[in-house]
């Protein structure tokens, strides 16, 4: 059987384990792969897991490890890479010709690649909805998730400055969002974790009133369906979007990346 997992910390409710195990459900591939959640308070945990799991083929990785679990791969994708971050782990185990030929399959070799899965996500998501009057953005948050959407929006051609609490490098703060940025820019994304539920009557501190039918209002947020930064969008007449699909893409992007 191969197994495949998720680590981060905490993990109380999984999508991933529930979307792999309800696949392997739907697909009758019960018999042939298992999918299980791995809490990892600390890093220095995952060779160890790695070892007692000779079974295990890949990983999802959660918050707050993103970052930090690119130190133990061997290969990291050129996207994650230049995200500066892995979601995304494929476990490959080698074994070398000498083991081959002398049996000794106690030097088997095990190979780790990171990739970034939530960008593909994101993009894959965003693009059916973008038109000519896109080309500008305002990415709400400045997280890990925020840099695989810069990422993508680099790659689009749509150029973007970012709002962050914390007044760093080029950021704006969201008392520095004016009504003329917002009609000036038809893109607004959130990546931040603001009206997820049970905080659902929050949203991002943006002038609303600008909004527009030609925005596009994007969440990354996907419980509860509709946020409220969404609904506000809605009620302005704007395009919206929540982060369901992307999750969804970016874990059969795993799946793909894992059995390739
Ligand atoms: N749909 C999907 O497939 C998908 C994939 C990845 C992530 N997500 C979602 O995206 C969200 C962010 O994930 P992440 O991994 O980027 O988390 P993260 O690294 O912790 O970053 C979240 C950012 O949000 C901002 N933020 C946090 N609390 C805030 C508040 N109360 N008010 C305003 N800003 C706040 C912070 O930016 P500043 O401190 O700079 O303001 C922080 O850097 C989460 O809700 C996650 O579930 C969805």
């Amino acid at each position: 059987m191969k197994k495949f997992g998720l680590i981060g910390y905490p993990l109380t409710h999984s999508f991933s384990e529930k979307y792999f195990t309800e696949k392997f459900k739907k697909e009758g591939l019960e018999e042939e792969f298992s999918y299980e959640a791995f809490p990892m308070p600390n890093l220095s945990e995952l060779p160890e897991l790695i070892k007692r799991n000779p079974d295990l083929c890949g990983l999802n990785v959660t918050v707050p490890h993103k970052i930090g679990v690119m130190y133990y791969l061997d290969k990291i994708d050129p996207a994650a890479k230049e995200i500066d971050a892995v979601n995304c782990i494929k476990i490959v185990n080698s074994h070398p010709v000498e083991a081959f030929f002398s049996g000794e399959l106690s030097s088997l070799q095990v190979r780790l690649e990171g990739y970034n899965t939530d960008a593909y996500g994101f993009e894959m998501s965003l693009k059916p909805l973008l038109k000519n009057h896109h080309p500008k953005a305002l990415i709400l948050g400045a997280g890990g998730a925020a840099r695989a959407v810069a990422y993508v929006l680099n790659k689009l051609g749509i150029s973007f400055k970012s709002v962050s609490r914390r007044s760093i490098k080029k950021q704006l703060s969201y008392e520095q969002i004016t009504p003329d940025m917002i009609k000036e820019r038809l893109l607004i994304i959130n990546t931040t974790p603001v009206g997820t539920y049970p905080n659902i009557t929050q949203a991002p501190e943006i002038p609303y009133d600008a909004l527009t039918s030609k925005h596009i209002l994007y969440d990354l947020v996907y419980n509860p369906e509709e946020t409220e930064f969404l609904k506000r969008g809605r009620e302005h007449g704007a395009i919206t979007k929540n982060g369901l699909e992307m999750l969804h893409i970016q874990a059969e992007k795993a799946w793909e990346i894992w059995n390739s």
